[in-house]
């Protein structure tokens, strides 16, 4: 405790959890206005505004994107997005531009490589963390979906999504219908570190076996019927997946028009 952690934007912060059961209740259109309000005032790299974000509305498409996640869900969610990696229309603009007379960069080669894709990556990563934020602090939860990737052309197909795009993540917004546990978080000393990376992984290893306990005693609470291994397990798990969870980003990049090569 500390004088300050009773700032309501700190409190917001330090009680976010993922929630995944909603009330079945639409969201007020002035609460969408300013979710999507604090989308589009987070940072964005040069200012080349390179996200979009796709309004999921229509039930049927709610549905396939469900099964897609394997997460019914996502199907539940009354308020849904997916952010997108979006240089396609900066190579409108710039061709738009070009034709004005204003500049003659017609056809911007660069606006496919993987500097700008990464761009689009942290812009659109972003905006959908200040989302997530505003609605935390207006009482909504939250759960962010990387499980939409799970068949990364089927959603594009989906979305129509043009090329110079490409779909980073979704967000599902809603009234919480649950009311979940704080997860824990890793002791500090082994995230943050003072002017450098510690030369010895003996300093991060050292809390590991805390944690481990740490957590067992969260999932055990949370999921008592459903044993979770030790976090290091999972970590150790994780490392050598093969299996669907590493979802493949390069091709499926090429045939969005990225070049990840450059
Ligand atoms: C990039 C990203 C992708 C995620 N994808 C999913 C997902 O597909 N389904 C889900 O239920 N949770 C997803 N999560 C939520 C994480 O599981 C969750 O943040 C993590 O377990 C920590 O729990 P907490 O958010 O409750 O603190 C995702 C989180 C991030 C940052």
């Amino acid at each position: 405790m500390n004088e300050h952690s009773t700032n309501t934007v700190i409190h917001t912060l330090l009680n976010r959890r993922s929630i995944r059961h909603f009330a079945p209740e639409p969201i007020d259109p002035d609460i969408v206005d300013l979710l999507e309000r604090a989308a589009q005032q987070a940072a964005s790299s040069q200012f080349l505004n390179d996200w979009s974000a796709i309004r999921i509305t229509d039930d049927g498409l709610k549905r396939a994107l469900a099964d897609i996640g394997n997460q019914d869900y996502i199907a539940q969610a009354p308020l849904l997005y997916v952010f997108v990696v979006d240089e396609h229309r900066n190579l409108a603009i710039a061709r738009h531009a070009a034709d004005g007379g204003t500049t003659a960069a017609a056809d911007s080669p660069t606006l496919n490589v993987s500097y700008r894709y990464i761009q689009g990556q942290n812009d659109a990563t972003l905006a959908l963390q200040s989302m997530e934020t505003a609605a935390n602090a207006l009482g909504l939860g939250c759960v962010i979906l990387g499980s939409v990737l799970n068949d990364a052309n089927r959603l594009i197909d989906l979305l129509h999504l043009p090329e110079l795009t490409y779909p980073v993540l979704a967000l599902a917004i809603g009234k919480p219908a649950e009311s979940p546990a704080l997860k824990p978080r890793m002791p500090r000393r082994m995230q943050f570190f003072d002017n450098a990376y510690p030369g010895d992984d003996a300093t991060i290893l050292e809390s590991v076996g805390e944690f481990d306990a740490t957590l067992h005693h969260y999932y055990d609470l949370r999921h008592a019927d459903r044993p979770v291994g030790p976090f290091s397990d999972q970590i150790a798990k994780a490392s050598t997946d093969e299996g669907p969870l590493i979802r493949p980003v390069a091709p499926i990049a090429a045939r969005q028009g990225f070049d990840l090569s450059r």
